[in-house]
């Protein structure tokens, strides 16, 4: 099967299947007037028209895709989602936004063990649904892999009840799920009094269970000050490690907990949100080459007007990648073309490195990076045509959805008209 994209007028990738980070993080090829030619599921070349047709002949049977003049970007990787989730939050964010904290909130009760009384109730085919309608918006924003996280279950029957969700709504959708475990999400009330029985239940039960299921990939903890500490969080990921789930987790959000520190001696695929990360977290993060996942959506949603120090970062040579964070508190969206935006305004990121970010950056930080993240031959075909003369457009023309073509795998799987 063969899928011809021509009549584009900019392909704009980063390249390689590593992480791209401190100077090179920005390195994006933009190819003028080039074609794409998708074989069996893979990229089989990209370049100009010419020397296709000299090593492809004139393809009558291949399927075409006319990009009108737009621009091919790789499909976007979403490394950071909390998409396994019941019920919604709209009357705390209007309280958010009559002037109560995310934290205040979260202390009355409210926050994520709101969620996780919702999620509780809701069956493994009801949370596959609503998983199945997210993965329909991603898709149409242009993200064709995500990671999901568990985490509003928090017994072992519920978390293991999400990743299942998980796994059954992807399995009848073009969106690619990489699964993570986050029992360590908060502290449920039946074990506020005794929260080491609960950090056993973790580490004994709930991660050798999914493990055994085969259910996760990776294993996520809520590092951060009034959740889980770092002594905690180190035993939860070693945990996971003996187990074989790689680690990554939610460090330094809102107060710097030691969470980078952790991410570097542990070795983490990836430090996440560090808005408040201390000097000696960045450059413990660069030291272990961890890849710093930037949620600025979070910051914007929660009204911190405090973003994670994204220069600082780059200049230590930390690779960078962007994700949605979505979940019902604290970033209602699965728009990556939001978050980049964000990244450019709010962040300092220039577009290059933002698109490397959420693109290479985000794929290797979830050990796709051989497979997914660039425009690339030998990679697997997943691709975005943007309605965009160049790659400029996807930030300069904001707050419109500027996706007008994704193709899954080599096949079209959505149009915009
Ligand atoms: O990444 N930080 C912890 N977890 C989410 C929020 C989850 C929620 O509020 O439901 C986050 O911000
Ligand atoms: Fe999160």
């Amino acid at each position: 099967m063969d899928l011809l994209i021509h009549n584009l007028a900019e392909v704009a990738t980063p390249e390689g299947a590593e992480p791209l980070c401190g100077a090179t993080q920005g390195r994006v090829r933009r190819l003028r007037g080039a074609e794409v030619l998708c074989r069996d599921g893979r990229i089989a070349f990209v370049g100009s028209p010419e020397e296709l047709r000299r090593s492809f002949g004139e393809l009558p049977d291949a399927e075409r895709l006319d990009g009108r003049g737009g621009t091919l970007i790789p499909g976007f990787v979403d490394p950071h989602t909390h998409l396994p989730w019941a019920g919604s939050r709209e009357e705390e964010f209007a309280a958010r936004l009559a002037g109560k904290t995310y934290q205040e909130i979260a202390a009355a009760g409210g926050g994520i063990l709101s969620t996780v009384k919702a999620t509780r109730l809701a069956s493994e085919e009801d949370l596959a649904g609503l998983v199945r309608r997210r993965m329909d918006r991603m898709l149409e924003w242009g993200t064709t892999t995500a990671e999901a996280k568990s985490g509003y279950g928090l017994t072992l029957p519920d978390e293991l009840k999400q990743l299942r969700a998980v796994r059954l709504a992807s399995a009848s959708h073009p969106v690619d799920l990489v699964p993570t475990l986050m029992a360590a999400h908060e502290v449920p009330p039946e074990w506020r009094q005794d929260r080491r029985r609960f950090l056993d239940l973790i580490c004994e039960e709930i991660v050798p269970a999914t493990a055994e299921a085969g259910l996760a990939r990776f294993c996520d903890v809520f590092c951060e000050e009034g959740v889980f500490t770092a002594e905690e969080s180190r035993r939860v990921l070693e945990a996971g490690v003996r187990h074989g789930l790689l680690s990554r987790l939610h460090a330094d959000e809102f107060v710097d907990s030691g969470g980078a520190e952790l991410a570097g001696e542990l070795g983490a695929l990836s430090a996440d949100h560090l808005i408040a990360v201390s000097p000696a977290g960045v450059e413990a993060l660069a030291r272990s080459r961890v890849t710093a996942v930037l949620l600025p959506g979070t910051s914007f949603f929660l009204m911190k007007h405090r973003y994670a120090p994204a220069r600082r970062l780059v200049e230590a040579g930390v690779p960078i990648a962007l994700a949605t964070d979505c979940n019902p508190g604290s970033s209602h969206t699965e728009s990556m073309p939001m978050v980049v935006v964000l990244a450019v305004f709010e962040l300092g990121l220039s577009i290059e490195e933002s698109l490397t970010a959420a693109t290479l950056n985000s794929a290797c930080c979830l050990g796709l990076g051989g497979e997914v993240g660039s425009v690339e031959a030998g990679k697997r075909a997943d691709l975005v045509l943007l309605d965009a003369p160049n790659l400029l457009h996807l930030v300069y023309h904001y707050g419109i959805n500027p996706v007008a073509a994704v193709v899954k795998g080599g096949r079209v799987v959505r149009r915009a008209d």
